[in-house]
């Protein structure tokens, strides 16, 4: 069994490690950067544009790959899956019309209130710049306000966060349409007030089998600061829940990302593959932010950490449409992951070249790891690129022996890279917990 994987972060070294896992499966690899730790355990690497649909379509074939699974939305959005597929190549990642779920957040919301599925949130789409700025004259400022295409998990400004009034709500919507920013149309969305977590599932287009479940950081800075970034950390518990989710809200979210699965299958674009629901647990329940059509980065790395399931099995049971015959296993551990990122990463002009320096056999011996993203290797030497540079994930029985875990791992890292050393401390946990109560207590 010969896989092809697409991608060269740190949420691509996760799923590789996972697919290498699995007895006898040979993997190549395309990404734009030769990703060291991609590298070591790939057969055959190509460097290429994720997005060149062509070249890539035509590597798989040379290589005689027997399946693919792709880990960037932007390649899906060039609809790399359905061209993989066409050439006889059965891909594990959504068509382009199924990951418009990811692509077009008009298209997700609309999706969701044509089919009821829950966790629905109030929004309000414009192609047009004026028309944008009358609704805020007319309704307020007190939104999330999207650009409705991809920008990178960047391009969201939230009241009360981003912007504090109507003044600046305009500024922001003036500027998603002078600079063209995720396609030059925005989405205003009802404010969703309480705790993010992160529900993905494995699906062939019908059958959903959900993984545990995760809490990323997408702000730069310790205390939740700074702008949004790619995600800082994550972490889960050992039974799959979370601190502040019961295991009622939890099958709520599945239930959701069930829907979502039936909704995408009536409208004729079954959806197979990876599924990631980002939710907000309100006081009214968990409530639908964003769908990406991949895992998440850096949600891929706790869960497929975990996972004991064959990876090589779920992805030809998703393409063969056999989900439902199979079951899905996590080893009942908390982990916790935490980015390593040049200075001026999420807020600046993060600089490319600082050397760093790892000593993976220390790491390892510590029962923890280290997954490779934005790096890469010069005369022997690694060197940072300009996005999140490499991750280290420490496992434990509890949330708090994890994140300690990862402390010390983080020992073993050298360079001039700045890490958010507060995801996964009891004190940030402890927050997490009284801010749902509170929100909670408030609507009581
Ligand atoms: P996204 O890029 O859609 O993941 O959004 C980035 C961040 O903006 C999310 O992680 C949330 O913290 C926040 N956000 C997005 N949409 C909403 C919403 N409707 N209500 C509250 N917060 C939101
Ligand atoms: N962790 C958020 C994302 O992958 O979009």
């Amino acid at each position: 069994m010969k896989v092809l994987l697409v991608g060269g972060g740190a949420r691509e070294h996760a799923m590789a490690r996972a697919v290498k896992r699995s007895d006898d499966a040979a993997l190549v690899v395309v990404m734009k950067h030769r990703n060291p730790g991609i590298a070591a355990l790939a057969d055959d690497v190509a460097l290429l544009p994720e997005t060149d649909v062509d070249a890539v379509v035509a590597y798989a074939k040379e290589q005689g790959c027997d399946l693919a699974v792709v880990g960037p939305e932007a390649p899906l959005e060039q609809g790399l899956a359905d061209a993989l597929t066409q050439a006889g190549v059965p891909t594990a990642s959504p068509s382009a019309a199924a990951a418009r779920i990811e692509t077009d957040k008009r298209f997700m919301r609309e999706l969701m209130a044509k089919h009821q599925v829950p966790g629905r949130l109030d929004h309000h789409h414009f192609d047009d710049e004026t028309a944008a700025l009358a609704f805020l004259d007319e309704h307020g400022p007190v939104w999330a306000i999207k650009p409705v295409g991809l920008t990178g998990g960047k391009g969201v400004q939230v009241h009360g966060d981003h912007f504090q009034d109507l003044d600046g709500a305009k500024a922001y919507v003036s500027q998603v349409f002078s600079k063209g920013t995720g396609g030059g149309a925005v989405q205003f969305e009802e404010l969703a007030v309480g705790e993010e977590f992160t529900v993905m599932a494995f699906t062939d287009g019908t059958t959903v089998l959900p993984m545990v479940a995760v809490q990323d950081h997408k702000r730069l800075r310790e205390g939740d600061e700074g702008p949004n970034t790619g995600g800082m950390g994550s972490y889960s518990q050992c039974d799959g829940l979370l601190p502040f989710l019961t295991q009622g809200e939890y099958e709520d979210a599945v239930l959701i990302v069930q829907a979502l699965v039936d909704a995408l299958r009536a409208e004729g674009c079954p959806y197979v593959g990876t599924l990631y629901g980002q939710f907000m647990l309100t006081a009214a329940g968990p409530k639908v932010i964003e769908v990406n059509a991949r895992f998440g980065d850096p949600e891929a790395m706790n869960v497929l950490w975990l996972l004991e399931t064959d990876y090589v099995m779920l992805l030809q049971a998703m393409v063969e449409g056999n989900l439902e015959a199979r079951k899905v296993g996590f080893r009942p551990n908390a982990t916790v992951v935490k980015y390593a990122v040049p200075q001026g990463y999420g807020d600046g002009t993060p600089e490319a070249g600082t050397p760093v320096t790892v000593d993976e056999a220390a790491i390892e011996a510590l029962g923890a790891t280290v997954f490779y993203a934005s790096i890469e290797e010069q005369d022997g030497h690694l060197r940072t690129l300009t996005s999140r540079t490499l991750a280290v994930l420490g496992e434990g029985e509890t949330i708090s022996e994890a994140e300690q875990v990862a402390e010390k791992a983080l020992e073993h890292v050298h360079g001039d890279l700045f890490v958010r050393h507060d995801i996964g401390t009891p004190a940030v946990i402890a927050k997490r917990i009284r801010n749902m109560q509170h929100i909670l207590a408030k609507e009581a």
